[in-house]
């Protein structure tokens, strides 16, 4: 029987996502089909810093945002009228580049009068892997329990899903995220920003073999990366003058060190915890080497494996869209007076 607040398959739903440096929006209907995807990138103007600025997120969001929604709208071919929903990230991430996303759509919200919802960005990377294009089919759905991972440059957790909206978190990193490591570890090699997609493509030009990396052993569902970050520090130095190639086979060890570890501990969860499904996602989920290894894993050990496409991994607004449509089923609408977070409570 349809909830209070269904929607139907081909509902629309406005996601708005702001909470770092890509300023996106997105049109999505509640079954995942996308109609349009907008990501406008900051990295030219965080790129001499080699890292994200916030006083700049916040700054370049509010000179784009409102053409960034215009152009998913008409990307989409809808109007303002064919859309049924609102959804925006509320948080974690930078307080000033959430404040903007959400300003922005309790006004179109407001003009439109249409009801919206404020969405937790890690509940919307893993929303993503029910995402498809419209020329392709819906992915299967979700079969609990699932084992979620999501690896971005701010999280690297570890989640049990018993049912939908019920997860668990197993275990966090103590240090660095999966993705701040590689965007560490790319700016000691002097390969640019941003840096996981720099050292991905210096890596496949290297060895994996040539230059073998610690993993950290720390107790199950935990993580750290600060160590293997110092270890490539001290190889650095130690070196003095890198040449091209030492590049390649430092950058292929250093990926193939946290790759290794993100598996090991999926595999460890997977051992305890039985769960039909394994759910990657996040920034560094786009990463060939980590699908790789996640496909052969999951293969070995007869699981089914759920990772986006790499277009919806990184940080994008048609996963706030559907995020969004599954927590206003669950919930309905939010009040207009929510407030943004930084951190996950
Ligand atoms: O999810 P995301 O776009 O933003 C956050 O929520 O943090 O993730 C960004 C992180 C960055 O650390 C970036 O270097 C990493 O994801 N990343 C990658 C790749 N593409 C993005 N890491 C490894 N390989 C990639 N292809
Ligand atoms: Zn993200």
């Amino acid at each position: 029987m349809a909830g209070q607040w269904s929607l139907s398959a081909d509902a629309r739903v406005l996601g708005i996502e702001s909470s770092c440096d890509e300023t996106a929006a997105a049109v999505v209907q509640a079954d995942g089909r996308v109609c349009s995807n907008v990501v406008a990138s900051q990295n030219e103007f965080h790129e001499h810093f080699g890292g994200v600025v916030p006083e700049i997120a916040s700054r370049r969001h509010t000179e784009v945002i409102t053409a960034v929604v215009a152009n998913a709208l008409a990307n989409a071919e809808v109007q303002p009228a064919d859309i049924s929903l609102i959804a925006v990230t509320r948080g974690p991430g930078l307080i000033g580049s959430l404040v903007v996303g959400v300003a922005a759509a309790k006004a179109y919200a407001l003009a439109w009068g249409l009801p919206m919802v404020g969405v937790n960005h890690v509940e919307a990377h893993l929303a993503a892997a029910l995402l498809h294009a419209p020329s392709q089919p819906a992915p299967a759905a979700e079969i609990f329990p699932t084992l979620c991972l999501i690896v971005s440059g701010g999280h690297t957790d570890l989640l049990l899903r018993s049912g939908p909206g019920q997860s668990e978190l197993l275990g966090c990193t103590r240090d660095d995220a999966a993705g701040e490591a590689l965007d560490k570890a790319a700016r000691l090699l002097g390969l640019g920003f941003p840096g996981g997609p720099a050292l991905e493509r210096a890596a496949e030009r290297g060895s994996r073999e040539a230059i073998v990396f610690p993993r950290p052993q720390l107790p199950p569902h935990e993580f750290s990366f600060a160590g293997l970050k110092s270890a490539l520090a001290r190889e650095v130095k130690e070196r003095g003058v890198l040449g091209e190639d030492e590049v390649a086979d430092l950058a292929a060890g250093f990926q193939e060190a946290v790759v290794q570890t993100l598996w090991n501990a999926l595999e460890r969860a997977a051992a305890e915890h039985r769960p039909q499904q394994i759910v990657v996602a996040g920034g560094v989920a786009a990463n060939r080497r980590l699908r790789e290894v996640l496909a052969q894993g999951c293969g070995g050990l007869g699981l089914r494996l759920a990772v986006p496409p790499p277009v919806f991994c990184t940080d994008n607004a048609a996963m706030v869209a559907l995020a969004g449509a599954q927590a206003f089923e669950s919930c309905g609408p939010d009040s207009m007076d929510f407030d943004v977070f930084s951190a996950l409570p």
